[in-house]
C-alpha cells in the first residue's frame, strides 16, 4: 500500500517534472558563500617591476608594444577577444628587449580539480579555466602541478573539444577539454569544464608556481571550440552563481596585493559607506563600464575620447587613456614618460595627488596619492614607476590591482553590475 502510494507519488512527480520544466533547482553546493585566499607567488619573490607589468598587459590583450609606440587593432578592429584561431605565432618584434622579463603571475589561489591540487591565477579579464596537464612534455611540466586525467575518477573528456587562448606575441596555452569536479574555497562544482594544456608558452613554463588560470569574466569569452566553431563553456562562477546567497564574487586586496576573493557574500565591513552599483556592458565578455571622467587632486576632467574600461584582477596596473595619464603626471613634479623604462616615472620623493576614475556615470573611484607608486626603477630607489600608466592608444582602459587595493569591488553576475566601496584609509 505504502509502496504503491509512494510509487504513484513518484510517478506523478516524474510526470510533472517531465511535462513542465518546473524550476525546482536544488542547490548541491555545500556552502552558499565562501572565501578563497589570494597569495603571493613565492616563485616570484621580487614581484613584478613596472616594465614587466606593462609588458604583461600588452601581451595579455594582444597589443603590440613596439618599443614604445605602435599598438594596432587586430583584424576585426577590436581588442576584445583572446583569439581563437589556429596556432599561429605572431612575430614579437618590438618589446623592450634590454629589460629583464618576469612573466610570473604575482598572485595565486588554491584550487582542487578531480582531487588534485593546483595554484591558479584568478582572472576577471578572461574566461578559461585551464591547467597544466600530464599531456605536456615532462620538461614543460617540471615542478608544476599537472592534472592527470587518468587519476581522476570524476573526469570526463569532452570529445572533439579544444581550446586555445593566445596573446599577441604568441604566448598562451592550448589543449583538450573535459569536465571534472572543481573545488574552490570548499565548494565543489561537478562537471565544471576544465581545459587541459598540452601546449603552453615558455613564459608559463618558467613561472614555476602557476599551474593555470581561473577565468572569471563572462562565459562568452571562453575559447573552447570544436575545431570549426566556438562552443564556449561556462566559467566556475557562472556555474555556482545561482546557488550562492548573492550572485557575486568580491575582490578585497591588501596594499601588497594579497587578499581574499569571496563568493556569495558582500562583507560591508571592508568598505566605507554604501556600495555604489554600476551596470556593466557584458556583450564583449568583459566586466566593462564607461569611464569618461577622471580627477586629479580636487580637479575633475572630462576624457573626451574615452575608451571603454574593464575591471581586471589579472592586471597589476591602472591603465588609462594616454591623455588621462599625461594629465595626471603633469601634476607630479619631475614626472616624465620614459621610453627606455616603458612608462611614466618620477622621483620617489614626489608628492602624488589622488586620482579618481569614473565607474559609469555616477561613481568616481578614488585612489589615494600614497597608493599610486607601483615599484622603484633603480637600485637606489630614487626613481619610481607609477601604478597609473597610459594605454598608448590601444582603445581600452584596464583597471587592475592599483584600483582594487583602494576600492572593494563586487562583481555581480546576477544583474551584471559592479559594486564599488571605498576602502578605509591606510
Ligand atoms: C620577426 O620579424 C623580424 C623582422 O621582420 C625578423 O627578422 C625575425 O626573423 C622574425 N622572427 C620570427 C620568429 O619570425
Ligand atoms: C619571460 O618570458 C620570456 C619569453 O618567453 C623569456 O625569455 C624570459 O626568460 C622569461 N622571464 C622569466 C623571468 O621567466
Ligand atoms: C549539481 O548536480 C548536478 C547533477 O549531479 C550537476 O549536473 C550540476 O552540475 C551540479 N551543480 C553544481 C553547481 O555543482
Ligand atoms: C544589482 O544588485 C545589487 C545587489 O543585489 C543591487 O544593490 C543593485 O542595485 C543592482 N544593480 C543594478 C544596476 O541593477
Ligand atoms: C556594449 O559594448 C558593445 C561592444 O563594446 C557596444 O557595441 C555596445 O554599443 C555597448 N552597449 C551599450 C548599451 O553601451
Ligand atoms: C582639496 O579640497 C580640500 C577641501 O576643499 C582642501 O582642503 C585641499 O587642500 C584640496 N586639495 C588640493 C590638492 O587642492
Ligand atoms: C630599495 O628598496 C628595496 C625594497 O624596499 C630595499 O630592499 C632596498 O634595500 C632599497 N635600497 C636602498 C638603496 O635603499
Amino acid at each position: 500500500m505504502t509502496t504503491l502510494r509512494l510509487l504513484f507519488l513518484f510517478t506523478f512527480l516524474a510526470t510533472i517534472t517531465l511535462a513542465v520544466p518546473f524550476p525546482v533547482r536544488k542547490s548541491n553546493i555545500s556552502k552558499r558563500s565562501f572565501k578563497v585566499p589570494r597569495n603571493l607567488n613565492t616563485a616570484n619573490p621580487r614581484g613584478l617591476n613596472g616594465p614587466d607589468a606593462m609588458r604583461k598587459i600588452f601581451r595579455k590583450y594582444g597589443w603590440v608594444h613596439g618599443g614604445f609606440i605602435a599598438i594596432n587593432k587586430d583584424e576585426e578592429g577590436s581588442f576584445l577577444r583572446p583569439k581563437v584561431t589556429a596556432a599561429k605565432e605572431t612575430n614579437d618584434t618590438g618589446t623592450v628587449a634590454a629589460l629583464p622579463e618576469d612573466n610570473a603571475s604575482q598572485f595565486l589561489s588554491p584550487v582542487e580539480i578531480g582531487g588534485q591540487m593546483f595554484n591558479l591565477d584568478f582572472d576577471s579579464g578572461s574566461s578559461d579555466l585551464w591547467v597544466f596537464s600530464t599531456d605536456l612534455p615532462e620538461k614543460a611540466i617540471a615542478s608544476h602541478a599537472a592534472f592527470d586525467a587518468s587519476k581522476s575518477t570524476t573526469f570526463k573528456k569532452l570529445e572533439g573539444a579544444q581550446f586555445q587562448i593566445s596573446y599577441g606575441d604568441g604566448s598562451g596555452a592550448a589543449g583538450t577539454v573535459g569536465t571534472d569536479a572543481v573545488t574552490i574555497g570548499g565548494v565543489t562544482v561537478q562537471n565544471q569544464a576544465i581545459e587541459l594544456a598540452n601546449a603552453v608558452s615558455r613564459s608559463f613554463v618558467e613561472d614555476t608556481n602557476t599551474d593555470g588560470l581561473v577565468g572569471l569574466a563572462f562565459s562568452n569569452l571562453n575559447t573552447v571550440n570544436d575545431g570549426t566553431q566556438k562552443t564556449p563553456q561556462k566559467t566556475f562562477f557562472d556555474n555556482v552563481m545561482n546557488d550562492l546567497d548573492l550572485p557575486v564574487f568580491t575582490a578585497d586586496l591588501d596594499p601588497d596585493g594579497t587578499g581574499v576573493y569571496e563568493f556569495g557574500k558582500i562583507d560591508a565591513s571592508k568598505f566605507q559607506g554604501e556600495m555604489a552599483w554600476i551596470p556593466v556592458n557584458a556583450s564583449s565578455g568583459f566586466w566593462q563600464i564607461d569611464s569618461a571622467k577622471f580627477s586629479v587632486g580636487n580637479e575633475t576632467f572630462t576624457n573626451r575620447a574615452a575608451s571603454k574600461a574593464i575591471a581586471d584582477t589579472g592586471t597589476s596596473l591602472l591603465l588609462v587613456d594616454q591623455a588621462v595619464a599625461e594629465t595626471y603626471y603633469q601634476q607630479v613634479q619631475g614626472a616624465q614618460l620614459d621610453a627606455q623604462v616603458g612608462g611614466f616615472v618620477y622621483p620617489c620623493d614626489a608628492q602624488l595627488p589622488d586620482m579618481a576614475v569614473a565607474i559609469g556615470d555616477s561613481y568616481m573611484a578614488r585612489i589615494p596619492g600614497n597608493q599610486i607608486t607601483f615599484a622603484t626603477v633603480d637600485e637606489a630607489n630614487t626613481t619610481c614607476f607609477g601604478g597609473v600608466q597610459g594605454n598608448m592608444g590601444s582603445g581600452m582602459q584596464i583597471y587592475g590591482d592599483v584600483l582594487f587595493k583602494a576600492q572593494f569591488v563586487a562583481f555581480n553576475g546576477g544583474n551584471q553590475s559592479l559594486g564599488f566601496g571605498e576602502k578605509p584609509p591606510r
